[in-house]
């Protein structure tokens, strides 16, 4: 594993430098709200779609350097999702990677705006950054704006806050994982295809079985760390989703239910990349490190 932790760190270090190098604050009077979009970007996150993005446009033989700003684009939608989600009106959470959520550092209107700037800047990345075909790049935009939206991202965290207190189906629980986590890992792993200009309609879909899969694994393996890590190492509040009567599958199936099913999903999700052969290897690899991961 010392391979893929070297791979791990690399494309951080790749995606780290490219955020800070874009997000520098244009005049004066922006600063409080580029310095809140800092805070919440260049912060220590995992970064892990945009190393599903970096790793399926490798898997397809393209150049890593061509997804640059689809991997930013990504990550800047998931850190305005986190800003939000960490909200009063949300989940109202006081931690976020290691340290005060935006709101608490900053103030909520800032908080907001440094979303809503996140979120915008993500688009405008796409439309103007990159060398790709202009059919690539309408794609990549579509892609975006639909698992980030009302049918992807925002309408899983609508189920979810509609949801806090009741006792939901398995069906209706799976819908909202895949819908406020899953969608973005999706779009990830396609924008990665998309950067390469080489994926063919079948790797598509190979690719598109193993994204169901750790795109769901992901959202479970949270919820599991949630009641499994220490506040110190999950850098977020240990116990809030239960503090808050959150719907998760740890309540529904159980600790062992749930961990069973993370690691049915990696299975299948690293069956699925068979036909990519050993090119997919950093996509195996992160399949396990998604279920395997303390934080
Ligand atoms: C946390 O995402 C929120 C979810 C969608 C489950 P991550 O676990 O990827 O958070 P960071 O980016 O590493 O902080
Ligand atoms: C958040 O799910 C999913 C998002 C769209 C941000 P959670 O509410 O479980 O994420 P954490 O645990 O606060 O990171
Ligand atoms: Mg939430
Ligand atoms: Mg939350
Ligand atoms: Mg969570």
């Amino acid at each position: 594993m010392s391979g893929f932790a070297d791979y791990l760190e690399s494309c951080q270090t790749r995606i780290n430098g490219f955020l800070l190098s874009q997000l520098d604050t244009p005049q004066p009077r922006l600063e409080r709200l580029y310095a809140a979009m800092r805070y919440s970007v260049v912060n220590g996150g995992k970064r892990v779609r945009p190393l599903l993005c970096y790793a399926t446009c490798e898997a397809l033989g393209g150049n890593v350097a061509s997804a640059d700003p689809a991997a930013g684009a990504v990550e800047l939608v998931h850190a305005y999702s986190l800003i939000h989600d960490d909200l009063p009106a949300m989940d109202d959470d006081d931690l976020r990677r290691g340290q005060p959520t935006c709101h608490r550092a900053f103030d909520e209107a800032t908080a907001i705006l440094a979303g809503d700037g996140l979120q915008a800047l993500a688009f405008d990345w796409l439309g103007h950054q990159g060398d790709w075909q202009p059919a690539t790049r309408l794609q990549m935009l579509q892609t975006l704006s639909r698992a980030a939206g009302p049918q992807g991202m925002v309408g899983g965290q609508a189920i979810d806050l509609g949801a806090v207190g009741e006792k939901i189906d398995q069906a209706t629980l799976e819908l909202m994982h895949r819908h406020k986590t899953g969608a973005l890992i999706s779009a990830s792993i396609q924008l990665g295809a998309l950067a390469s200009e080489r994926a063919s309609t079948a790797q598509l879909q190979t690719l598109a079985v193993y994204a169901d899969c750790i795109g769901l694994a992901f959202q479970v393996q949270d919820d599991i760390l949630d009641i499994e890590s220490e506040t110190s190492v999950l850098g977020k509040t240990q116990g809030a989703d239960i503090a808050r009567d959150k719907p998760t599958y740890p309540a529904l199936l159980g600790l062992e239910g749930a961990h069973q099913l993370a690691e049915r999903l990696r299975d299948q999700a690293v069956a699925a990349l068979q036909p990519l052969g050993e090119k997919a290897v950093h996509l195996q690899q992160l399949a396990d490190y998604i279920v395997q991961r303390r934080f």
